[in-house]
């Protein structure tokens, strides 16, 4: 495995490759949420790129930046064993200047949900993927339902953008209790953790609901809600692919999202049905 902090010798060694790429942008800190995006990238592509960078333009003042698990070793070595042929590990300085050319997230799926309550965040995660993408030039990128908006957010822009990469998306991975991996779950108490079981409790029941025929929105809410009583719940919120909220759940149109705080720690979650 190469490991690469400049990001013009790694852009000049990967143009020179006439091999496919699969690419995985991580902020690090990888657990097997990431190993899994690693594993189909090792499975499709002749050669692996994965990114590891703390990108400050994504986090917001007073947010978790300076404190953000950082575990270099760790991950180089979760890297090298899960065949990575080059790993990235750029300084910020490597990676921005001081009055840059800046992505804007749009309107509807920038401005409600994560982008609501974390202004500004899907600019900093769209410009820094835009940068990694022009540096790696990938054939595939991997990203995870688990953040089920940045996700459509990266879809959009590699439309709108013309981009010519194929956005590959990966099923959630969760530890048996359902609880999904995060970087930062590692912040967590055993009595926090037990807490945030219940958003995936919660998402769980609803799915039983509406197996069961419950199509209200309002309803399914309520009892979710329920289930959450004891955590502080910023949203609950059922849209369809669009990114619009909807009253009525359309069975392979809808996507239940969660964001929920448990202690100091603000975790999200999904479910698309
Ligand atoms: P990070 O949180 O490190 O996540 C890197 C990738 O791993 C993302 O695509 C994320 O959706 C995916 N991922 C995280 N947890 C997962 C899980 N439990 N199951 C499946 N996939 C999971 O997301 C970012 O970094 C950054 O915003 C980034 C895209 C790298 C831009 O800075």
């Amino acid at each position: 495995m190469k490991v690469f902090r400049d990001p013009i010798a790694l852009q000049q060694e990967l143009r020179a490759l006439p091999e496919s790429i699969g690419f995985v942008p991580t902020m690090g800190a990888l657990h097997l949420g990431h190993r899994t995006l690693i594993d189909e990238a090792r499975r499709d592509s002749d050669i692996v790129v994965v990114s590891i960078f703390v990108n400050p333009a994504q986090f917001l003042a007073g947010e978790d930046l300076q404190s953000y698990p950082r575990k270099e070793e760790a991950d180089r070595r979760i890297c090298e064993l899960s065949g990575v042929d080059y790993l990235f590990y750029p300084d910020v300085e490597a990676m921005y200047g001081s009055d840059e050319v800046w992505v804007s997230a749009p309107d509807v799926r920038g401005f409600i949900l994560e982008g609501y309550s974390r202004p500004g965040h899907f600019d900093g995660v769209l410009t820094v993927v835009l940068k990694l993408f022009n540096i790696v030039a990938p054939t595939r990128a991997y990203f995870g339902k688990k953040d089920a908006q940045q996700l459509a957010l990266i879809e959009q822009m590699a439309e709108n953008f013309f981009l010519h990469v194929d956005i590959v998306a990966v099923d959630t991975v969760r530890d048996s209790d359902g609880l999904a991996l995060s970087s930062r779950n590692v912040y967590l108490s055993d009595v926090e953790r037990r807490e945030a079981l219940k958003i995936a409790s919660a998402l769980k029941h609803a799915g039983k609901m509406m197996a069961q025929g419950v199509r209200d929105a309002t309803r399914l809410k309520q009892e979710m809600q329920h289930i959450m009583a004891s955590l502080e719940v910023e949203y609950i919120a059922f849209l369809n692919r669009e990114f619009h909220h909807i009253d009525q759940v359309e069975i392979g149109n809808t996507i239940v999202l969660i964001a929920a705080r448990v202690g100091d720690t603000r975790l999200i979650d999904n479910m698309q049905l």
